[in-house]
């Protein structure tokens, strides 16, 4: 099976292939990598790796690799923004290769601006004459990659406070990134499945329960600091004005959080054997790991 994989080097697509090489040494892989992807942590992995350089976003970039190399399967892993721009360039070149695809469950916010492109791009997606599997997981965590739950434990531990803007009893059901890792591997193995899966945790917990758990697990109190939202919104939007890109807050984080994020993932369970773990067991191997490596 010819495999294309995007975003080989990010969170995903590194858990992904390592559990590739595990499992199926020597498998041959296409990654289609940036010019400054750093492959180091790659090059180790007993994979036969093929590396395409370009640009995921960018038509020029697809249209002249397939018209090089036709592929079976291509996990694109790395923004489903990019989705319409690949399935214009395989119209283009009447290639149906089956598509996997990490989108999000952001696309169910009921803030617009923030779920406008991910609904543009499932729509599309639903109207690919091949056969697809579309992704939606929740907050990804488990790592020291991840861009969520690892701050909130370091900025915890560190501060020995979080804030909490509003009434912080929204719903949240993270989902741990080996467990990503290892449907995605399920999807390679089983080439036939197709269909759309929300991917959640083992738990739904609320942000002050989430904020609880994370106090037990580090074993320090967190003073959980409760704030109007309306002046984390301001607040926000002054940070995101001056630091831009390098704000440690964005206005979207602050609106999404009183939003309850829980979906049930019965659908993946019974197609993809998706058994999340708990969020205590994953946070505290989260835990672990982040003593180890002496970020805590
Ligand atoms: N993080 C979450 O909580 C969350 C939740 C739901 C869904 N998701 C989705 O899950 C997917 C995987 O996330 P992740 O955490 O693995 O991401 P990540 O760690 O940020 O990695 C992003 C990867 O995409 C590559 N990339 C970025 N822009 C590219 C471009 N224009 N062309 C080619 N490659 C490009 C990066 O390459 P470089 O090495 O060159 O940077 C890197 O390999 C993403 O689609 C994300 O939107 C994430």
């Amino acid at each position: 099976m010819k495999t294309l994989i995007t975003g080989a080097t990010g969170l995903m697509g590194a858990l992904f292939l390592e559990k590739l090489a595990k499992n199926h040494p020597s498998a041959e892989i296409s990654c289609l990598i940036r010019p400054t992807s750093n492959c180091s942590s790659l090059n180790t992995l007993n994979l036969k790796l093929n590396y395409l350089t370009g640009d995921s976003a960018k038509s020029e970039t697809w249209r002249h690799i397939l018209s090089e190399e036709t592929f079976d399967t291509i996990f694109h892993l790395v923004q489903l923004r990019h989705v319409p721009t690949i399935l214009d360039s395989l119209q283009t070149l009447g290639q149906i290769p089956r598509l996997v695809i990490i989108g999000t469950t952001g696309v169910y916010s009921k803030y617009n601006q923030y779920s406008v492109e991910y609904k543009t791009a499932e729509t599309r997606l639903k109207s690919y004459p091949g056969p697809y599997c579309l992704l939606r997981p929740t907050m990804i965590y488990g790592s020291y990659r991840d861009k969520n739950i690892h701050k909130l434990i370091r900025f915890c531990h560190k501060y020995g406070f979080f804030p909490v803007f509003g009434p912080g009893n929204n719903l949240l059901q993270p989902v741990h990134a080996d467990d990503l890792a290892k449907t995605l591997l399920y999807l390679w193995e089983n080439p036939h499945i197709a269909g759309e899966y929300d991917l959640s945790g083992g738990t739904v917990v609320s942000f002050r329960e989430l904020l609880a758990l994370v106090s037990q697990l580090i074993s320090k109190p967190v003073r959980q600091i409760s704030l109007p939202l309306k002046f984390g919104i301001s607040m926000a939007r002054i940070l995101e004005a001056i630091l831009k890109t390098r704000s440690p807050v964005k206005v979207e984080q602050i609106l999404r959080l009183q939003e309850d994020k829980a979906y049930p993932h019965k659908a993946a369970q019974k197609d993809l054997a998706f058994y999340p773990r708990s969020l205590e067991e994953g946070l505290r191997q989260e835990v672990e790991l982040m003593r180890k490596k002496t970020v805590i």
